[in-house]
């Protein structure tokens, strides 16, 4: 049987995409499946059907959109992100692998806590530039785990170029929402020549193209500069892997440095609003929900005390602050739709055909989202992790590091890595600052109005709150952890 069809993009708009898709899975179910100019969609919108086909099938369903526009000309297909299932793709997911995984983590913690005091001392000095804090944060922490330098400030151009390159991917270049690009329709275009008449989209694809190159090829130029004279340098991704005996790398040098360079640009561009994007609802939770912070204040009080800051290692002895962790990914996920795989062949899943080809979503919004698990989803609630029973058989699904990364082969291999930065941010902004709404010239307390108007990520506008040090305490405890640094 093949899946039934239900509209065709003629009729959609993508502001919050995610909240259409889910207003059609109240309509139609787990498994909803349009037609775009020939291309299937389908989009799975319980965890099971996620879990089934992503997980269990995985290798069928590990590629990625073969798109003309954004893979071969802005050369996106080097990105990770883009790479089609093959050997390529392995290979950078092994270098990833290795860095990032749970064994490697540790190494990255001594960092993760220096640039969260950094951070907090900024925040102490003005606390109303918290975006941009929280953008020289993560832009400065990775940038110093992939490239092994530390960025001066948030205008620094490795990190400008990152972002201009992150917002070109997911707002014009590979989005559903910027339209269909004409050469993905009738791929014989791409031999037009730039000049002419229609063949706009080649002369932005070539200008996008360099500014992807520059992104990822400059910093990994500094790194191969530092390598060859005696810079001194952090321990990084790119030190490390770039220092590999010949006899461990099994493919030439050439190849495996562009390797290195493409999964280095990928993982910090990748890293950015994403991580962005929790932060800032960390933040309004915080602001909205004050009866949370005293809950967690007086935890963090508890068992940190007032001498020290909370370290990664108190982790496992704060129950609600890893509470809050989980809430704001739930809450406020940043890739409500995750990203396209595309199957690979032809598949059946519950009696109906899915075609090879068909890009397949997961509704990670709408399992998020889901009151059978998660009463009044809307509301940010850490309480709903607390005191649950050692064997609920709805442990995988509520667990929000299941479904917020993606799911099976292309599943974010950033996960371990940016939990802990999470974390580390947000116990120490917990322990040191008060939250609480912007006043306006009466001192009467500003709403925060929130808006969403990204297609691909779920990035929400600045919005105005009073974030500052809870005590003259707090405040010494800021200045002794920067200074022990210097
Ligand atoms: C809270 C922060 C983050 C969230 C919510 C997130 C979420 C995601 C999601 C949903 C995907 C697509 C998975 C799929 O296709 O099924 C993804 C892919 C990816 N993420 Fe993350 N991510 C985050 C942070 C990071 C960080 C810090 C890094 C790097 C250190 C990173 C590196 C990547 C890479 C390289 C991919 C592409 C994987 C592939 O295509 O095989 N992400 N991420």
């Amino acid at each position: 049987m093949p899946l039934p069809v239900i509209g065709n993009l003629l009729d959609l708009s993508f502001d919050q995409f995610w909240l259409r898709v889910s207003k059609w899975a109240d309509m139609y179910g787990d498994l909803v499946y349009l037609r775009v100019f020939g291309q299937g969609i389908l989009f799975l919108n319980s965890f099971e059907a996620a879990v089934d086909l992503l997980d269990k099938s995985g290798a069928a369903y590990a590629g990625r959109p073969l798109t003309v526009m954004c893979g071969k000309l802005c050369g996106c297909e080097n990105i990770t992100a883009f790479a089609q299932y093959g050997p390529e793709f392995r290979r950078h997911r092994r270098l990833m692998q290795h860095a990032l995984g749970a064994g490697n983590i540790q190494g990255y913690r001594p960092l993760i806590m220096e640039e969260t005091h950094f951070f907090l001392q900024r925040m102490a000095e003005s606390g109303q530039d918290f975006v941009s804090h929280i953008r020289r944060y993560i832009g400065g922490q990775m940038f110093a785990i992939v490239y092994g330098h530390r960025i001066v400030d948030e205008k620094d151009p490795y990190l400008k170029r990152a972002e201009n390159v992150l917002d070109l991917l997911s707002n014009h270049i590979a989005s559903l929402g910027a339209g269909v690009w004409i050469v993905d329709i009738f791929p014989f275009l791409k031999y037009l020549p730039s000049w002419f008449p229609g063949a706009a989209f080649k002369r932005k694809a070539s200008n996008w193209r360099t500014v992807i190159e520059d992104c990822v090829r400059l910093p990994f130029e500094r790194v191969r500069e530092d390598m060859s004279s005696d810079a001194r340098t952090l321990a990084s991704y790119c030190g490390v892997l770039y220092n590999r005996p010949a006899e461990d790398i099994g493919i030439s040098r050439a190849q495996y440095e562009s390797d290195i360079q493409w999964t280095a640009g990928t993982m910090y561009v990748a890293s950015l609003d994403t991580t962005l994007i929790v932060l800032m609802h960390f933040a309004l939770a915080m602001v909205l929900y004050p009866q949370v912070v005293q809950k967690a204040q007086a935890e963090i009080d508890q068992v940190v005390g007032h001498e020290r800051l909370p370290t990664l290692d108190d982790r496992p002895a704060l129950p609600y602050i890893e509470a809050i962790l989980n809430e704001c990914l739930r809450w406020g996920p940043p890739i409500p739709l995750a990203l396209p795989h595309r199957l690979t062949k032809d598949d059946t899943y519950r009696g109906m055909r899915i075609p090879k080809n068909t890009l397949v979503f997961a509704n990670v919004w709408r399992m998020t989202r889901d009151p059978e698990l998660f009463p009044h989803p809307d509301e940010f609630m850490p309480e709903r992790y607390l005191n649950l029973p050692a064997d609920d058989p709805e442990a995988k699904q509520r667990d929000p590091r299941n479904t917020v990364f993606g799911f099976g082969r292309r599943r974010c291999p950033g996960a371990t890595l940016v939990e802990s930065s999470l974390w580390a941010l947000m116990a120490c902004m917990l322990a040191t600052m008060d939250f609480h709404k912007a006043t306006d010239s009466s001192g009467e307390p500003i709403e925060p109005h929130i808006e969403y108007r990204d297609v691909t990520l779920r990035m929400p506008t600045a919005f105005q709150c009073d974030i500052r040090p809870r005590s003259d305490r707090a405040l010494e405890l800021i200045r002794e952890a920067v200074t022990a640094k210097e």
